[in-house]
């Protein structure tokens, strides 16, 4: 697919922070199916970690029967298996919440498409044989740090139920887009679960322990959790697969046309299923009119991308709303559920355009 710009004019990864490294994907400027590495967003708790020789082991341990360190070699020498799948932060479009959610605000852009290549998570916990009563994985990464908010240094670390981590499109990935993982996105070695927000999908992984109890780690039960409260922590409830989505990629927010016809085109995702369907609305939401969708129905964790032509005579100012549907249903809606930390945020999208 051709993209917006000539090779002289490359858009550039949006700084929110330099250390941690946090950076959003020029998303309104890529029409490529698959992100080059090189424009995936970059989200980091903490300061990168150190690669050592230590990094290329994965030890696998705990309520099991035969804890193994497996060797990044070995993973590699194993049948491997290839996903593409959308990695949306759960914060993306945070700064759209109304009152403002305390975090990084990300704009639109939190959010990249890629191939990952590596094994299945369930190839090695059958290898390790995990003993009955056992209730969640642990996946620990190496970088490591201080909190705000709790004395200690803390590595990143997120739990995955048992049945989540045994499904069999979750890997433990060595590779991204054809080449090894950069080291931004977890080289040597980083988790990857489909469908879920990405705070899942732990990166420079350091070993996975196996427990018979609930994980209770801060980047579980403080962070990733909807509160939906302001004033209380009532209703709290843990952030998993990611929720429908879509944004206008073109024309900009804001952007002056003149009278004729004009492409409006984006990306519709869901962690939920595939997209059934977007839709526009040029008169606040009274009726809505369908877009064409490039759909792959073999690829079952991706994004779609969609496109209108738009043919427009009158001047004046107009608000274009996207909304988009999922294969279970679920609808964008028009004010996205709010909740203190600022995660999920998904309303129906919104341009405000100009025809002169
Ligand atoms: N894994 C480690 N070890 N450390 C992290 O800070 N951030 C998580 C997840 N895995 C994180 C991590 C979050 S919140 C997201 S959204 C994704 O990685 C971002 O992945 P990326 O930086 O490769 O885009």
């Amino acid at each position: 697919m051709k993209s917006f710009h000539s090779d002289t004019m490359k858009p550039t990864l949006k700084t929110l922070k330099l250390i941690p490294e946090n950076k959003e994907t020029p998303i309104h400027f890529l029409r490529n199916w698959i992100t080059p590495s090189e424009y995936f967003y970059r989200r980091n708790h903490f300061k990168y970690p150190e690669i050592t020789p230590q990094s290329f082991l994965l030890p696998i341990y705990g309520h099991v029967e035969a804890p193994l360190v497996f060797h990044h070699s070995y993973l590699k020498s194993m049948p491997s298996k290839k996903i593409t799948m959308v990695l949306e932060c759960s914060g993306n479009k945070r700064t759209y919440f109304e009152p403002k959610a305390y975090g990084e605000q990300w704009e639109d852009g939190a959010i990249s498409h890629g191939i990952w290549k590596g094994v299945t998570l369930k190839s090695l916990l059958d290898m390790v044989v995990v003993k009955h009563g056992a209730k969640e994985i642990v996946f620990i990464g190496h970088d490591k740090g201080t909190r705000t908010d709790m004395e200690g240094i803390f590595h990143y670390a997120r739990s995955l139920p048992i049945d989540v981590a045994l499904q069999p499109d979750v890997l433990i990935a060595y590779e991204l887009n054809g080449s090894t993982i950069p080291y931004e996105h977890g080289y040597p070695l980083r988790l990857i679960v489909p469908q879920w927000y990405g705070m899942a999908s732990v990166k420079w992984l350091k070993e996975i322990q196996i427990i018979d109890h609930p994980f209770k780690g801060p980047f579980q039960t403080v962070d990733y959790v909807y509160y939906p409260h302001k004033a209380n922590d009532l209703d709290a409830r843990p952030v998993t697969n990611i929720k429908i989505n879509s944004i206008i990629q073109q024309p900009l927010d804001y952007s002056i046309l003149d009278t004729g016809t004009h492409e409006i085109c984006g990306i519709a995702w869901s962690g939920h299923g595939s997209i059934t369907t977007v839709e526009l609305s040029f008169d606040n939401g009274s009726t809505w009119i369908k877009a064409k969708l490039s759909v792959d129905p073999k690829q079952k964790y991706s994004w779609t991308f969609w496109r209108y032509l738009w043919n427009v005579q009158k001047k004046g100012e107009y608000t274009i709303l996207c909304r988009a549907e999922d294969s279970s249903g679920n609808v964008q809606p028009f004010e996205a559920e709010w909740n203190k930390k600022g995660y999920g945020f998904n309303a129906v999208y919104k341009v405000h355009i100009k025809i002169e």
